[in-house]
C-alpha cells in the first residue's frame, strides 16, 4: 500500500486497540497495537502463536508472529505491547487475528514462581489464596466484569424509575438493625481509654449497617431514593455467605401503602438486572453456567420466567412442623428462622426464590410497621429466600404512625437517640417503605457461587493478608 513506502515515522500511528475491540472487528488495513498479558505461548517450526488477553474480555486475542521473535522473556504471565495487522482468521475459533510486526515485552514474568498456570483451570479455592493475583485469572476475570456490569444495571434499573441516588453516610451514629453487629471508629493515635473519654465526633460512631434511616429522611423529599454503597457487620466472617463488608442495594418509596408494592420492585429489580448482566456478558456467564454451577442457567431462565411465591411467616412454620426431617432448631412460632428452615421452605415451594411476609413483632427491628392484627402480633415485613443461598432480600413497611413508633422506642430505651427519626412522623409523614439486597449474595445466587468470598475483589481471611 502506499503508506508503506513513507518512511516509518509518517506513517499513520499505530491504533491502539483493547482485545474486544479487536476480537469484533473486521479485518482492517492500517497497523494496530495491542497490550495485555500474555496467556499462552506455542511455538511451532514456521510460526508463532501467542494469547494476548487485557481484561476486556474473556477471550484472548490470536497473535500470529514470526519464530525469530521469540525471546526469553516472552512467556506466560509477561506483559506485552504487539503491533501489527489484524487479519482474517483461518482459524473457526476467531474472526480475526494479529499477524505480529513487532512484539516488545513490557514486562517479563517469573513463570516458575507464578502461581498461575498456563493451560490450568485453577479451582475458586485455589486461586482464593492470592488475591493480589486472582484477578488474572479466566474466572475471577469474568466474575469482576460481571460484577461491574451487575453494577451499572443496577443504577440503571433504579435511574430509569427515576429514584434518585443518594451517597448515604459510611460513618454514623446509628445501628439501623439494633442486633449490635457494629464495627466502632476510633482515631488511631488515642489509647481505648481516652477515647472513649473524648470521641473524635463525641459521640461513638460506627461504620454503616444500612443506609437505610438516611434514606427514609430523603423519601421525605424525593419520594423514591435509593443508594447502593459498602455495609459493615461484626458477624460470623467464616461463612459462606456473610461477609464483614458487604455491598449492599437499599430502596425506599413513599406513598406505599402495600408490602406487596415493595416486594413488585424487588422482584422487578431481580429480573430485570439479570437479565441485562445475562445479555451484556454472556461470554462470561457461560463461563460460571459451565464450569462452576453446571445446572443453575435452566433453573434461573425457569426463575425469570415465573412469579415469585409468596407465604407467610405463619405459613412457613406450618410447614416446618409438618416437615419429615428433623432441624437443629425445633420451628416454633415466634423464632427466627434458621438457615435449614430457609432452605426447606425453598425447597418445599419447589427450589425457587419465596418471599416470606409478616414475621412475629418482637423479631423484627423498631422502625417496622406494626400489622395490629393481635397486641403486638406481627410486622409488616418481608423476606427474600433463594435457592443455595437462604436470605437475599429483607424489607418492610415502615412504621409511620408517630404514637407507635414513640411508644416502641421508649419502650426500648431509645426515644431520645432517634429524636430526629421520629421528627420524621411529624413533619408530613407518609406511608412507606423499602428493602435492602446484598450484592454479593446476589451474584452467589445468579452465577451459582458457593463461598461469598469468591464474588469480592479482595478476600479478606484472619492471620492472613490483609490487601
Ligand atoms: O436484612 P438486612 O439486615 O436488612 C437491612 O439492613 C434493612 N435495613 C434493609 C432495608 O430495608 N433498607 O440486610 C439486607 C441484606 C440481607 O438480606 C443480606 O442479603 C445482606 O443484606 N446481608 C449480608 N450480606 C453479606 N454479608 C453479611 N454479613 C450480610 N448481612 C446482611
Ligand atoms: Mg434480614
Amino acid at each position: 500500500s502506499s503508506s508503506s513506502s513513507l518512511p516509518r515515522d509518517q506513517r499513520a500511528p499505530a491504533a491502539r486497540l483493547r482485545v474486544r475491540q479487536a476480537l469484533g472487528a473486521r479485518e482492517a488495513a492500517g497497523e494496530v497495537q495491542v497490550q495485555g498479558w500474555v496467556r499462552s505461548v506455542r511455538s511451532q517450526k514456521e510460526v508463532l502463536f501467542l494469547h494476548i488477553n487485557d481484561g476486556s474480555s474473556l477471550e484472548s486475542l490470536q497473535v500470529v508472529a514470526d519464530p525469530s521473535m521469540e525471546s526469553r522473556d516472552l512467556t506466560f504471565g509477561s506483559a506485552v505491547e504487539v503491533r501489527g495487522k489484524l487479519v482474517k482468521s483461518p482459524h473457526k475459533m476467531q474472526t480475526v487475528e494479529l499477524k505480529a510486526e513487532s512484539i516488545r515485552v513490557v514486562g517479563p514474568c517469573d513463570t516458575l514462581s507464578f502461581p498461575l498456570k498456563a493451560k490450568e483451570r485453577h479451582p475458586l479455592e485455589y486461586v482464593r489464596q492470592f488475591p493480589h493475583l486472582r484477578c488474572r485469572s479466566n474466572a475471577l476475570g469474568a466474575l469482576l466484569r460481571i460484577r461491574s456490569e451487575a453494577t451499572a444495571a443496577i443504577h440503571s434499573f433504579f435511574q430509569d424509575r427515576g429514584y434518585v441516588h443518594i451517597h448515604t453516610p459510611i460513618i454514623t451514629s446509628n445501628d439501623c438493625e439494633g442486633a449490635g453487629e457494629l464495627f466502632q471508629i476510633e482515631t488511631s493515635n488515642e489509647t481505648q481509654k481516652s477515647a472513649e473519654k473524648n470521641h473524635f465526633f463525641n459521640v461513638p460512631a460506627f461504620l454503616t449497617v444500612s443506609g437505610q434511616l438516611h434514606l427514609e429522611v430523603m423519601a421525605g423529599a424525593f419520594t423514591h431514593v435509593f443508594t447502593f454503597g459498602p455495609t459493615f457487620r461484626a458477624e460470623n466472617s467464616q461463612s459462606r455467605r456473610h461477609l464483614a463488608e458487604f455491598y449492599m442495594v437499599e430502596a425506599e418509596l413513599s406513598f406505599t401503602e402495600s408490602l406487596q408494592d415493595i416486594m413488585q420492585v424487588m422482584e422487578d429489580l431481580f429480573k430485570t438486572a439479570t437479565s441485562t448482566v445475562f445479555s451484556r456478558c454472556p461470554r462470561d456467564v457461560e463461563l460460571f453456567h459451565k464450569y462452576v454451577a453446571p445446572a443453575q442457567k435452566g433453573r434461573l431462565e425457569q426463575m425469570l420466567k415465573n412469579k415469585f411465591v409468596t407465604i407467610s411467616y405463619n405459613e412457613a412454620v406450618e410447614i416446618l412442623k409438618q416437615a419429615s426431617q428433623t432441624f437443629a432448631f425445633k420451628p416454633e412460632w415466634g423464632c427466627d428462622l434458621q438457615t435449614e428452615h430457609e432452605k426447606y421452605l425453598v425447597q418445599h415451594c419447589g427450589e425457587v426464590p419465596v418471599f416470606v411476609i409478616n414475621y412475629p413483632y418482637d423479631l423484627k427491628p423498631f422502625y417496622m410497621r406494626d400489622n395490629e392484627d393481635g397486641p403486638q402480633r406481627t410486622v409488616a415485613a418481608v423476606d427474600l429466600l433463594v435457592p443455595g443461598i437462604g436470605e437475599l432480600c429483607g424489607g418492610s413497611l415502615r412504621e409511620e404512625r408517630l404514637p407507635f413508633l414513640q411508644s416502641r422506642l421508649q419502650r426500648l430505651g431509645l426515644a431520645d437517640t432517634y429524636q430526629w427519626y421520629l421528627d420524621l412522623r411529624k413533619f408530613g409523614s407518609v406511608p412507606h417503605g423499602g428493602f435492602g439486597m446484598g450484592f454479593e449474595r446476589y451474584l452467589q445466587y445468579i452465577l451459582g457461587v458457593d463461598n461469598i468470598k469468591d464474588v469480592i475483589p479482595f478476600p479478606r481471611f484472619p492471620h492472613s493478608c490483609l490487601l
